[in-house]
C-alpha cells in the first residue's frame, strides 16, 4: 500500500492579519509548516503534497527546506476551500497511483507522529477520520454522528445549528482516505455554505453511507492555528515539550517558565540552564556548560564546561572550559579556545582568542587573532576600521597589552612582546619587546594651588567672613 499526504498551505490565514502567509508564522523557533513536516517525516510516506497558494513561492522555499525525500508542491492559485484544495492536487496528478491519502492541515504544528501513525494503523480502506473531544470545541467543525454512533458527517461552526454547536467532538481536518474514493468525491463538492468554498469536510457526508471509521487524539493535538494568541498558545505547548525531553535527557533547566531552547538545539548531559536563557536556531552545548542567567544564544556551539552568563553570542564558539561574561556581546566568527576568557563588557567579532587567553574586562576585539596564554589588558581596543575596510590584528602567545593600549591594525604584536598602558600601537611590536607610545610625564609642583588662586572669581577674596558661595547667598 502506498500513501500520499497532502499538506493544506494555501490559504492566507486572515485572522493573522500579516504580509506573511499564516503557515510561515514560527512557534519556538521553527514555522507552523516546518512543524507539520516534522511530524510527518518519521512516517515515512512514499510522497508529500504541499498545496501552496497565499505567498506561493515562499510557502514552496520553506516545504523545500525541509529537505524531505519525495516532497512536491503543488500550487492552488484560488483558494477556494479545502476540499478544492485537494482537488487541485488530484487535478494536477499528484495523487496517481498512491493507494491512500493522508491530508493534515499546515496550521496543526501540535500534531505528532504518535496521533497520525496511530491514524494511519487504525485505516482499513475507505475514510478515517481523527477526531478529538475538547472542554470548548468553539471555531471547529463538528462531527455528527447518527443514533448508532455513525459518522454522517461534519458542520462547520458557522453553518452549524445551535445544537450542533453543543456537540464536543471536532475535526481535526486530519484524515486518511481510500484515494479512489476521495477523487470522486471531490467531484461532487459545492460550494453550498456560509462561506461559498468546497470544503473538504462535506467529502464525509458524501462517503459516510459507506462508513467512516474515527480515531481519537488527545485534545492537543487538534488544535489548529487560526490567530496570533493561538500561535503563542501553542509555543507555550511546543516549547514545554521541548524543555522537558532535554530535561528527561539530563539537562538541568532551573525555571523552564524563563528558558527557551529552540527545536534545533542539541544539548549534553548535566547542562545546566538558568533563567532568561534563549538557545536559537543550530546552537549545540556540551556537557556540564552552564548557560544563563538572561543569555541568548543563536548558532553557537559551546563545548564541555563553559560557562556563559548574562551574553548575547552569535554564531560562535565557546571552547571547553571558556568564560563568557557577564554583559559580553559575542559576534559571528569568533573562536574562543579552551579555557579562553572574554569577561565584562567586552565586545568580540572574527576573532580567535587562543587557549587559556583573556580578554577580562571593556574591549573591543575585532578582525584579530590571539595566541595562547595572553592577556589583554582592560581597555583595550582594537582598531579595525580605517573609514574603508576592516584590517587584523596578531597578538602572539603569552603577549600582554597594557590596559588602554589602541591596536590600530594591521598590526602584529609578537610573542611575548608588552604594551605600555595607554599605548597607540601603529606598528609591528618584535617578540619579546615592550612597546610604548605616550609623552612623558610631567610633575607641576604647586600647581593645585595656583589653579585654585586663579578659579576664585574676582572681589571674592575681599569679602569678610566666608566664601564666595557665601556671599552669592
Ligand atoms: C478546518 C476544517 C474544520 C476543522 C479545522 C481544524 C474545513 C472546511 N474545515 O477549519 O472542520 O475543525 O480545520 O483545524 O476544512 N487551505 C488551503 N486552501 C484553501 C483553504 C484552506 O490550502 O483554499 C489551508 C489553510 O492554509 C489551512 C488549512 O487549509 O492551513 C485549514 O484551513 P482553515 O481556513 O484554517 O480551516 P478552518 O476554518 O480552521
Ligand atoms: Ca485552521
Amino acid at each position: 500500500m502506498t500513501t500520499a499526504a497532502v499538506v493544506l498551505a494555501a490559504g492566507k490565514g486572515t485572522r493573522f492579519k500579516s504580509e506573511l502567509p499564516k503557515v510561515l508564522h514560527a512557534a519556538t523557533g521553527r514555522t507552523m509548516l516546518r512543524w507539520v513536516l516534522e511530524a510527518l517525516r518519521p512516517l515515512s510516506l512514499d510522497r508529500i503534497v504541499v498545496v501552496v497558494g497565499h505567498g506561493a513561492d515562499a510557502v514552496r522555499a520553506e516545504a523545500e527546506a525541509a529537505g524531505m525525500p519525495g516532497l512536491v508542491t503543488v500550487e492552488q492559485v484560488e483558494q477556494n476551500g479545502t476540499g478544492h484544495a485537494v482537488r487541485v492536487v488530484a487535478d494536477a496528478g499528484a495523487l496517481d497511483d498512491v493507494d491512500n491519502v493522508l491530508v493534515v492541515p499546515g496550521d496543526s504544528p501540535l500534531l505528532t507522529p504518535q496521533a497520525l501513525g496511530d491514524l494511519l494503523d487504525c485505516h482499513q480502506g475507505g475514510v478515517t477520520m481523527l477526531t478529538a473531544e475538547l472542554d470548548d470545541p468553539t471555531g471547529y467543525g463538528r462531527v455528527l454522528r447518527d443514533h448508532d454512533g455513525r459518522v454522517t458527517g461534519v458542520v462547520e461552526q458557522r453553518d452549524a445549528a445551535n445544537e450542533q454547536r453543543a456537540i464536543t467532538e471536532v475535526n481535526t481536518s486530519i484524515y486518511v482516505f481510500a484515494r479512489e474514493q476521495l477523487v470522486e468525491a471531490l467531484h461532487r463538492l459545492t460550494a453550498d455554505n456560509d462561506q461559498g468554498e468546497e470544503y473538504l469536510t462535506d467529502v464525509i457526508a458524501l462517503l459516510s453511507a459507506e462508513g467512516i471509521l474515527t480515531s481519537r487524539a488527545p485534545a492537543e493535538v487538534a488544535v489548529g492555528v487560526n490567530d496570533r494568541a493561538q500561535l503563542a498558545a501553542v509555543g507555550g505547548v511546543l516549547q514545554r515539550r521541548i524543555l522537558s525531553e532535554h530535561m528527561s535527557n539530563g539537562v538541568t533547566i532551573v525555571d523552564p517558565s524563563a528558558t527557551y531552547v529552540g527545536a534545533g538545539v542539541s544539548l549534553a548531559t548535566d547542562v545546566v540552564l538558568l533563567p532568561g536563557t534563549h538557545l536559537e536556531g543550530a546552537t549545540r552545548v556540551g556537557a556540564g556548560a552552564v548557560i544563563g542567567p538572561n543569555s541568548r544564544l543563536v548558532d553557537t556551539h559551546v563545548e564541555t564546561g563553559a560557562t556563559v552568563a548574562y551574553s548575547v553570542v552569535l554564531q560562535a564558539w565557546i571552547g571547553a572550559y571558556a568564560t563568557v561574561g557577564p554583559f559580553t556581546y559575542i559576534r559571528p566568527e569568533t573562536r574562543l579556545e579552551r579555557e579562553a576568557k572574554a569577561g565584562a563588557f567586552v565586545e568580540m567579532k572574527n576573532s580567535t582568542v587562543g587557549e587559556g587567553s583573556k580578554v577580562p574586562h571593556l574591549s573591543y576585539v575585532g578582525d584579530t587573532t590571539i595566541g595562547s596564554g595572553a592577556n589583554i589588558g582592560a581597555a583595550t581596543v582594537t582598531v579595525n576600521y580605517d573609514g574603508f575596510n576592516k584590517h587584523r590584528t596578531v597578538i602572539g602567545d603569552g603577549a600582554r597589552i597594557g590596559s588602554d593600549t589602541m591596536l590600530v591594525a594591521p598590526v602584529t604584536v609578537g610573542a611575548g612582546a608588552y604594551t605600555g598602558a595607554g599605548s597607540v600601537i601603529t606598528k609591528d611590536v618584535p617578540a619579546g619587546a615592550l612597546a610604548v607610545e605616550r609623552t612623558e610625564q610631567r610633575i607641576i609642583e604647586g600647581y593645585a594651588e595656583r589653579h585654585r588662586a586663579r578659579s576664585t572669581p574676582p572681589g571674592a577674596q575681599a569679602a569678610e567672613g566666608g566664601s564666595a558661595i557665601q556671599k552669592e547667598e
